[in-house]
């Protein structure tokens, strides 16, 4: 299933994109978690920069200006927020990429975690991106609903399922009490037919 080198590991649907992106930004996990908004101030601010590149008028079956921004303010913050959430051990820096296409967009957000914590969230992911998504998500809601986890990993499922976001994942051990986490974030600016 998963794709992998000495170095990294790869799930889902993932794109060694080469051009260079469009935007960068890097952050502080520490600091997102300490100043919440910070995540949601990041998510719309890029949402509305990434959304000026669609045109102000779009033909039949594009996603509009006000519908990408929408999406991506969602999306980012879901991504902002799990950085701010999940980041742990030594290396708490966060960056940011887009690239913005002609047909899609593609964001990415790397954070860092200790390499205890790969094994249980490559088994999430497997799941997500292996499951029917309609079914997990009923099947995560009734376990929120029993017990609360800390986590509901209801983020990626909403995404993939009311979204349609496609989602790709690396693991990068960076040393031995770190492993870089990117996940990566392909949204199709045409509506599916
Ligand atoms: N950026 C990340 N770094 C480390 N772990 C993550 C990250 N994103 C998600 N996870 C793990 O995957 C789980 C599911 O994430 P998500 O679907 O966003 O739901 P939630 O944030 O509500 O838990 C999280 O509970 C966490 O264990
Ligand atoms: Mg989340």
């Amino acid at each position: 299933m998963a794709q992998s080198t000495s170095t990294s590991q790869i799930f889902g649907h993932w794109e060694a994109v080469t051009a260079v992106p469009t935007t960068t930004m890097s952050l502080d996990a520490a600091q997102l978690s300490a100043h919440w908004r910070r995540n949601s101030l990041s998510s719309d601010y890029w949402a509305a920069y990434a959304a000026l590149h669609i045109p102000e008028t779009v033909p039949a079956g594009w996603l509009r200006r006000d519908d990408v921004s929408y999406v991506l303010s969602y999306l980012l913050n879901e991504l902002f927020e799990n950085c701010a959430k999940f980041s742990a051990g030594p290396e708490l820096a966060v960056h940011f990429q887009a690239w913005l296409l002609d047909e899609r967009m593609v964001f990415q957000l790397t954070n860092h975690i200790k390499p205890q914590g790969e094994r249980p969230f490559i088994t999430l992911i497997e799941e997500l991106l292996n499951g029917d998504p309609d079914e997990l998500y009923f099947q995560k809601l009734e376990a929120n609903a029993e017990q609360d986890l800390g986590g509901s990993g209801l983020g990626y499922l909403t995404l993939i399922k009311d979204y349609g976001i496609q989602f790709g994942f690396r693991f990068q051990r960076a040393s031995g009490e770190s492993t870089a986490v990117t996940v990566q974030a392909h949204v199709n600016l045409r509506e599916p037919s």
